[in-house]
């Protein structure tokens, strides 16, 4: 299977869907949740799903999709969801909810030779949209030992960032990185705790960097404020802190920090109206089924009716 749908059930709740309603699907992967939210529209509405990967692309062109009344599938990067959604003639206002279920598919993290993973050797590429520049082995071989180290502690939260990233420029030294196996090589010794997850950190951290993905969910839910209609749904399924973090900041201040901000008269921006105060996560019976769902965290806000500001 190219990826179990998580917290369907829930998210498609969460979204609101209504017959004649215009949804997008920020993360079509292999349109499990697209499938389910075009079920549930009857032909009825209307449903645009982006991915910025190939193979995700590739789903797209079978049923339930193809020809599906309603259906547009957009090849990008949902960091330009306002440009172009305008293409397909929706106006900032007017999108009744958005679905984003961030990260990897578990076809990118299976597939050997995209080298998402630690588990199989390969080229240390983690691109999500291979025509990007730079993979990961780019970003090893030519980051200087800070930038290195602020990859490792922010994205991965590594405990020894600094260690680690002198011992990237010191392999660097004799050979160029290449493979999956030469990081791993590296990492081995120096991993504190479980090898497992102190790989997984430094695996998340570098694929981080190669998409921009911090950038690309800050470009993309400041679009997807712009584009929700007043009460419009925003369904966000993060995977890991760093994501959760943020989402949680955004959705309460309309900034990624969480900083509070006021303008003149002293009016707080309140960007959504929050409608899940912790986060939905799934159940035991999920994650028995579908182990890679534990870490799933599920926020939903709504876009205030009017324009969202209100006194200390
Ligand atoms: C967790 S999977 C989504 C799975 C999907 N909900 C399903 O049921 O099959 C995440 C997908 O989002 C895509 N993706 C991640 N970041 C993206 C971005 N910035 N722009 C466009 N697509 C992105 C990935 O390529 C991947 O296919």
């Amino acid at each position: 299977m190219y990826h179990a749908p998580v917290l369907l059930t829930e998210s498609l709740d969460a979204l609101l869907l209504r017959p004649g309603g215009v949804y997008v699907d920020a993360t079509f992967g292999g349109g499990g949740h697209s499938a389910a939210i075009l079920e549930r529209l009857a032909g009825k509405g209307q449903l645009l799903a982006f991915d910025q990967d190939d193979d995700a692309e590739a789903n797209a062109q079978h049923p339930p999709f193809a020809g599906a009344p309603g259906f547009q599938f957009i090849r990008s990067n949902f960091r330009y969801l306002k440009r172009q959604l305008r293409l397909y003639g929706l106006r900032p206002g007017s999108v009744d909810g958005i679905l984003a279920d961030l990260g990897v598919s578990s076809h990118q993290l299976d597939t050997p030779e995209r080298g998402f993973s630690y588990r199989f050797e390969a080229e240390l590429d983690m691109r999500m949209n291979p025509e990007e520049p730079r993979s990961a082995a780019d970003v090893l071989n030519t980051y200087s030992a800070d930038e290195l180290q602020r990859v490792f502690s922010e994205f991965g939260e590594v405990r020894n960032a600094r260690t680690l990233a002198q011992a990237c420029i010191r392999l660097r030294e004799q050979k160029r990185f290449r493979t999956t196996g030469d990081l791993v090589g590296l990492c081995e010794p120096l991993s504190m705790g479980e090898r497992w997850r102190y790989l997984s950190q430094v695996f998340q951290a570098l694929r981080m960097e190669v998409n921009d993905e911090v950038g690309a969910l800050t470009d993309f839910l400041r679009d997807a404020q712009e584009m929700l209609a007043p009460e419009g749904r925003l369904v966000v399924m993060s995977y890991h802190s760093i994501e959760d973090r943020l989402v949680k900041n955004f959705i309460k201040t309309g900034n990624p920090e969480g900083v509070i901000q006021q303008d003149f008269y002293g009016n707080i921006g309140r960007p959504f109206v929050i409608l899940t105060k912790k986060p939905v996560e799934p159940g035991a019976a999920e994650i028995k089924e579908n182990p890679r769902a534990r870490s799933a965290r599920l926020r939903v806000a709504a876009k205030p009716r009017e324009t969202g500001k209100s006194k200390k």
